[in-house]
């Protein structure tokens, strides 16, 4: 949803940023920019339609010169994507550049107002509204950069990250944020600015966070600092990033995705380290630990989350109702927040969300809390506004997750509901010793699990090859599979653009059955568990009126694969732990698909990982 990056010091900024962009590409990739000043004192600003290999190409031969510069590459919301509407975009009279992700609500009176006072503009966005009004404030107001930034940001409804420069002053960068995440990497006389700490990792390990209401002032020749909307001074909270390189490089394979997909018996791995003893006889999340009354005292849980992450919330719902019997809502985060919904001060609200940054998500939270709920994080990215916006959290620690496609989150998200449900349902006396125990130990078994099916990487390809030429799909699950068979749906439709459905196999036959015929394949996942008989009848139901059927069922399985056009078999576990085995197969067939019908598996069209405006 936008990917900010800016750099001041003694290096040449262009490459720094170019690479910074690559790393934020994720963020959105229809147009990409940047601003640069030179040692003569111009300020350079090229941008373009496209990812930004296009942009490399289109500043190959100009001035990319200099030592303090900003960069953007967007996910269009104001304006289509195309040259003029991409960032940077700079004031009227070419002197104040400015990158912004977010949206500017009130742009359209700030607009009519500058218009009135004989600006004029280029662009649709609301971004250049913004930096018109910083250069008309500071233009009026006779005043500096950062006084003209604070004034503005005071006037402005919306949400942002922003950089600013201005080429008088080839010495500094303002930065600010409000809803929209902003780290700044503080190196030995130079500065990194991003939207994550991805571009920054490879430089510095010192960072700051940078709060909402916040303004930083990054100057070579000054001590750095961060003043608030109020003109307060802000203390400043130096973290330390723990990040791999290596787990920003696609290692070998040729899309992020399936590296994410392929990594996951590590990322398990990473997930439930220092939680279950190597024994499996007990699991500790701190997190729960240190507010053990409030779990066991807890009225309901509801959930809020948006896409994948919502369908791991959909998988706890069956976890807490069933092992810890507590009443559990799951709830589309940007609904919560626009409802008056229900929250009790003895509710817990869980809050998924892979980046900690999805701006619904995040408001949900912020409405929860102020109800009086307790809320409780899972999160991956560590540090992110979700994270540090609840009362308490267990973070995933999957690695930073790259391609747009979520895998290796969910798979953790999914792990950490696991581990949530035994923990309380123990706490709470609800779960004998040995369910529990075997629980764990199948979780702990979980990476070598995974690993098997991985293997069967070839054969799910074949499979996939097999249905590449159907337009439509129907995804079935039943119990905590039927969320996992919306997630299959979810991420065949994201990556290969074909219209997919999860639906629960025993609801088809209200309404969706309609749909089968000889060219309309179904997945159905008919490992076993309480519900296997049941699901086989579904399988019938669609064989009986030609519909074609892959099916994922447990190894060993004789009667579906009997019934089934073509099977993917999972290990056997316990019934809880099925979705993260089913998950696995229908990642590598939406992978597969998609690339058999050339697809930009990565950065497929219209989607952005972080979704950081509603
Ligand atoms: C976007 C992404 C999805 C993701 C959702 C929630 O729509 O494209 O893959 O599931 O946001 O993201 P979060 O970071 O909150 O888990």
């Amino acid at each position: 949803m936008c990917g900010i990056v800016g750099y001041i010091g003694k290096q040449d900024a262009y490459p720094i940023l170019i690479k910074g962009l690559h790393r934020l590409e994720y963020r959105g990739y229809d147009s990409a920019g940047v601003a640069l000043i030179s040692a003569d004192g111009k300020l350079n600003v090229y941008k373009t339609k496209g990812k930004v290999a296009e942009l490399e190409r289109f500043a190959a031969d100009k001035d990319t010169s200099g030592t303090i510069g900003i960069a953007h590459t967007r996910w269009a919301t104001h304006g289509e994507p195309n040259d003029v509407n991409a960032h940077p975009h700079y004031s009227q009279n070419g002197r104040i550049a400015l990158i912004h992700n977010g949206i500017i609500e009130n742009y359209g009176v700030l607009k009519q107002m500058l218009i009135g006072k004989g600006y004029t503009f280029r662009s649709e966005t609301d971004t250049e509204v913004l930096v018109q009004f910083i250069d008309y404030l500071r233009t009026t107001n006779n005043c500096s950069l950062f006084e003209a930034v604070q004034a503005a940001l005071n006037q402005v409804i919306g949400a942002y990250a922003i950089a600013v420069l201005d080429r008088d002053n080839k010495d500094e960068i303002i930065a600010a944020r409000k809803s929209s995440p902003l780290v700044i990497g503080i190196g030995d006389g130079e500065y990194f600015l991003a939207s994550d700490a991805t571009p920054i990792a490879e430089y510095v390990k010192d960072v700051v966070y940078l709060n909402d209401g916040e303004i930083a002032i990054i100057n070579r020749n000054k001590p750095f600092r961060i003043v608030n909307l109020n003109n307060i001074e802000s203390k400043i909270d130096i973290c330390k990033l723990e990040m791999n390189i290596s787990e920003l490089e696609k290692g070998g394979y040729p899309h992020f995705m399936l590296k994410e997909i392929f990594e996951q018996p590590r990322t398990i791995t990473d997930c439930i380290r220092g939680r279950i003893n190597v024994e499996g006889t007990d699991v500790i999340l701190s997190g729960i630990l240190d507010h053990k009354e409030r779990f066991l005292n807890a009225r309901r849980i509801i959930c809020v989350a948006c896409g994948t992450s919502w369908h791991a919330g959909m998988i706890g719902e069956y976890l807490f109702e069933d092992l810890c019997g507590i009443e559990v809502k799951v709830e589309y985060a940007s609904e919560f927040r626009y409802r008056n919904p229900v929250v009790h001060p003895d509710d817990i609200v869980l809050a998924i969300s892979q980046s900690g940054e999805t701006a619904d998500t995040l408001a949900a939270v912020e409405l929860a809390k102020s109800r009086g709920a307790f809320i409780y994080g899972i999160c991956n990215v560590v540090g992110s506004s979700i994270a540090r916006a609840t009362d308490s959290g267990t973070y995933i620690h999957v690695g930073p997750e790259i391609g747009v496609a979520s895998t290796k989150a969910f798979t953790g998200q999914v792990t950490v509901l696991v581990m949530m449900a035994m923990m309380i349902a123990r706490l709470k006396g609800r779960i004998d010793t040995e369910r529990y125990e075997s629980v764990l130990r199948g979780l702990l078994a979980m990476p070598e699990k995974i690993k098997e099916i991985l293997s069967q990487a070839d054969r799910i390809k074949e499979v996939a090859a097999i249905y590449t030429y159907a337009r439509n799909f129907l995804y079935l699950g039943r119990g905590c599979n039927y969320p996992t068979a919306m997630e299959g749906a979810l991420k065949l439709k994201e990556i290969s653009y074909i219209h997919a459905e999860g639906c629960p196999a025993a609801e088809m036959k209200h309404g969706t059955i309609a749909l089968i015929d000889h060219e309309m394949p179904t997945v159905v996942i008919a490992t076993n568990g309480s519900i296997y008989e049941k699901t086989i009848s579904n399988i019938q139901e669609i064989k009986a009126r030609g519909g074609k059927v892959i099916a994922v069922v447990t190894e060993g399985d004789t009667i579906v694969s009997h019934m089934a056009d073509h099977c993917i078999w999972v290990p056997e576990t316990d019934e809880y732990l099925t979705p993260l085995l089913s998950s696995i197969p229908l990642q590598l067939f939406a992978y597969y698909i998609a690339v058999n019908k050339g697809r930009d598996v990565d950065q497929p069209r219209n989607l952005a990982k972080s979704v950081t405006v509603e």
